[in-house]
């Protein structure tokens, strides 16, 4: 059973949503496992989960105490890449890291990857400044989109190339506090402003 509420309680969020790909119990279910790969296999390394805003929340909210090793977290924020940004201009730090990453063995933790750009620039980013170690884990994963190579080393679940919401995801802002991840309705989508 889920911790969280059934779809019907998200009323008006849940009915926008046109199919349900991962329910909630399935998600908790994947993201205890993950965290006991993690748990096991940075054992004595004490490492830094690194996050960006805001997608990666309520994973990363979930992953934390889904590992039983002693950790540290810090979050970066950015701006540009995605499918609502509507450019190719690269991206910019909104907010960098609060500790040096220097000799520590990172974890980078993200939400979705899709086309890969963005995961790219921050691992160039991260790796500039040394760290021990350079790992990914993203929850989901639509590799069919992979633009450029990039590592995964730890992956929750494979998501058809198609544009979803919930569980951090979000349309326009919305739909993050689903639990479960799934496809919008075709009316729900606005046409772009130009
Ligand atoms: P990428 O640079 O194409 O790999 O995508 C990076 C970001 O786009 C992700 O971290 C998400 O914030 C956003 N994104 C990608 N796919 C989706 C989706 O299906 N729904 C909502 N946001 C998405
Ligand atoms: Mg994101």
């Amino acid at each position: 059973m889920s911790a969280y509420y059934p779809p019907e309680a998200y009323g008006e969020l849940t009915e926008g949503i046109r199919e349900i790909l991962i329910t909630a119990e399935e998600i908790e279910a994947r993201v205890l496992e993950m965290g006991q790969a993690i748990s096991r296999d940075y054992e004595g390394c004490n490492p830094l989960l690194v996050g960006v805003l805001k997608g990666v929340v309520p994973f990363m909210a979930a992953l934390l105490p889904a590992i039983t090793i002693p950790i540290e977290v810090d979050f970066m924020a950015i701006s540009g890449y995605g499918p609502e940004a509507g450019n190719d201009g690269g991206v910019r730090l909104e907010k960098d890291l609060n500790v040096p990453i220097a000799g520590r063995h990172v974890l980078f933790v993200e939400d979705v990857i899709d086309t890969g750009l963005t995961l790219s620039y921050l691992l160039r980013n991260l790796r500039s400044r040394k760290p021990a170690s350079l790992k990914v884990c993203a929850l989901f994963n639509k590799s069919r989109r992979r633009l450029i190579d990039i590592p995964s080393n730890y992956i929750g679940f494979e998501l058809p190339a198609l544009f979803v919401v919930g569980y951090g995801l979000d349309y326009r802002e919305r739909y993050r506090n689903l639990p479960f991840v799934g496809l919008l309705k075709p009316e729900v989508f606005q046409p772009a402003e130009e």
